[in-house]
């Protein structure tokens, strides 16, 4: 079993596309599939800029930055996909979506033992996506593991490195090896309900929801206070801004469901923006308000 060559990552929205850059500049060739033309045109972009911003502060030689964009290929056809030699989902956390998409990919692996099958998924349970992977192929699922990048990936420093129930002890540790391979730090979690991360984050940024809607602070003095207080990079409200606050509601439910414990319910300020269409950075308005 060689070194990782090409990793396949599906999706290239904002964390399939940051998992897709860290890779070609880790010197591993990527192929960023998407069903979305769009999504991979906008991806290619990024890409070009933020390569083009580290040229510029020195951060690497133009030789260095067209090397890395020359490892990504974009592309709309699934079948590419068989060109890599690992996979990282990092699709629309839909279960009955990756459910589809991991029976296919075990089917694409079948005579491919060596390939692992990961998954970015922040709060969908890897057992479940691994059952899913043994329903295209027979003992894919051993094949399965979670490889949760966070946002930005470029910037973020860890991959939380999840085992499902069938992931096996090879899997989990060449998971390990490629997330350093990537330049991250991987620590390891069990398969409950959040990981570690957002069972842990998610309360916190819900409480905030509820500090604000009891008018214990306004959202810039919560935050403030956060920042000041704690050394945090973002407030809360800030943070499930650039989060997606539909993520937030449906991270929070997941732990509810999975945990079984009506503590992690949504708080109700936070389901009431998202009902008004207020889902954070990426449509303009969330708790704050954001420029074009
Ligand atoms: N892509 C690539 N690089 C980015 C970036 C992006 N989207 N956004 C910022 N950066 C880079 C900048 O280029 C800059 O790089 P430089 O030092 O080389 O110039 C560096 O990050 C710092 O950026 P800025 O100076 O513009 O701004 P800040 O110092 O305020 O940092 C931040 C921005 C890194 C986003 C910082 O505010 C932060 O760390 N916030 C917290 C982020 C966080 O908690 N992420 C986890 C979210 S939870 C998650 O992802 C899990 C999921 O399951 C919910």
């Amino acid at each position: 079993m060689g070194e990782v060559q090409t990793i396949g990552v599906v999706g290239s929205g904002q964390m399939g596309g940051g998992i897709a850059q860290i890779a070609a500049t880790s010197g591993i060739g990527a192929i960023a599939f998407d069903v979305h033309q769009t999504s991979l045109d906008k991806c290619r972009k990024l890409h070009e800029k933020l390569m083009g911003r580290a040229v510029e502060k020195e951060r690497m030689t133009r030789d260095e930055a067209d090397a890395a964009l020359g490892r990504i290929t974009y592309t709309a056809n699934f079948d590419d996909l068989a060109g890599a030699d690992w996979i990282i989902e990092a699709a629309v956390e839909d279960m009955k979506l990756k459910g589809e998409l991991f029976a296919q990919l075990a089917g694409m692996f079948d005579k491919r033992e060596d390939v692992v099958l990961a998954t970015n998924t922040s709060s969908i349970s890897i057992t479940e996506i691994a059952t899913a992977a043994d329903k295209g192929a027979a003992g894919a699922g051993s094949r399965v593991v979670g490889m949760h990048f966070f946002n930005p990936v470029p910037v973020m420093k860890l991959v939380e490195v999840i085992r499902g129930l069938q992931t096996s002890d090879d899997v989990v540790n060449r998971t390990v090896a490629l997330a350093e391979r990537m330049g991250k730090v991987p620590l390891r979690a069990n398969d409950r309900a959040g990981f570690v991360s957002n069972r842990v984050l998610m309360p916190m940024i819900n409480e905030a929801f509820y500090a604000w809607m009891e008018g214990v602070a306004e959202p810039e003095a919560i935050d403030g206070i956060m920042k000041l207080g704690c050394a945090h990079p973002m407030g809360p409200l800030r943070l499930a801004d650039f989060i997606g606050l539909d993520t937030c509601v449906h991270i929070m439910d997941v732990l509810a469901e999975g945990l079984n414990n009506e503590r992690y319910r949504a708080c109700p300020k936070l389901k009431q923006l998202v009902m008004a269409g207020r889902l954070g950075d990426k449509s303009g308005h969330g708790v704050f308000e954001y420029g074009k």
